[in-house]
């Protein structure tokens, strides 16, 4: 899959929550969805008024600036031209969005917090998303804390699969290369790569208000 060709044509369309694949039950996900996931992202993260934060895959900012009351400063991340151009539309002083590979990004500062939401999925080989984590610590502060938010989880695979015709699509697209769910992760890779790292993980089930429950969790990692 050419996943920068995917979301620059999702860029290109009318509503906020569809352009970065937010979807609920086939509708574009409601502002209060997306304010009380912001919500819960600040006190994950334990956000201050001080804090720093990086925002990496951030797409057209929508939750970005919803995080930005919780903190003092946000650089958001995102390889699409299209999404970056829609985030920098309105964007307040305090955010600064840089058009870029979240693998090798190179920012020349350091961050309080990192968050990576709803996008750990696009890293599909365990090298890359071990490469996108040590570059998110790379930015981060000694004592930083790190959001990988909304993974899809192989655990539940076959919740989201839930059907002979659903492992089919998956089957035929997965040949095609033109399965848009990319890769679905086990809370055990992301522990491996903590530890090769030499940092502490954490996994946080989600809880079931949280849209994607049924086949995603969280992540953290304190540097
Ligand atoms: C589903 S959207 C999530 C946007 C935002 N984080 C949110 O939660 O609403 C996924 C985003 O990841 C970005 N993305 C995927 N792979 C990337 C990479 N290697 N480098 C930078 N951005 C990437 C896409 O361009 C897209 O904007």
């Amino acid at each position: 899959m050419n996943w920068v060709e995917f979301w620059d044509k999702r860029g290109t369309l009318q509503g906020a929550a569809g352009q970065v694949g937010r979807l609920v039950n086939g509708q574009e996900m409601d502002e209060v969805l997306l304010k009380k996931i912001a919500q819960k992202i600040a006190l994950q993260l334990d956000l201050k008024p001080t804090d720093n934060l990086l925002d990496v895959c951030c797409g057209n900012g929508a939750l970005s600036k919803l995080l930005l009351p919780y903190c003092k400063e946000i650089n958001g991340i995102d390889f699409s031209q299209a999404l970056m151009e829609k985030a920098k539309k309105d964007a307040p002083p305090q955010i600064h969005f840089h058009c870029a590979s979240a693998l090798d990004f190179n920012l020349p500062q350091q961050f309080d917090k990192a968050v990576l939401y709803f996008s750990f999925q696009y890293f599909e080989t365990y090298a890359e998303g071990k490469k996108v984590i040590a570059n998110m610590l790379q930015h981060a502060k000694p004592g930083a804390l790190l959001l990988i938010g909304d993974i899809t989880d192989s655990r539940k695979f076959f919740r989201y699969y839930n059907s002979l015709s659903a492992l089919l699509r998956w089957f035929k697209q997965k040949i095609n290369k033109q399965n848009n769910m990319g890769k679905f992760w086990h809370p055990n890779e992301l522990f491996k790569i903590c530890e090769e790292l030499g940092v502490k993980g954490q996994l946080v089930e989600q809880e079931n208000w949280q849209p994607y429950a049924g086949y995603r969790f969280d992540f953290l990692i304190s540097k």
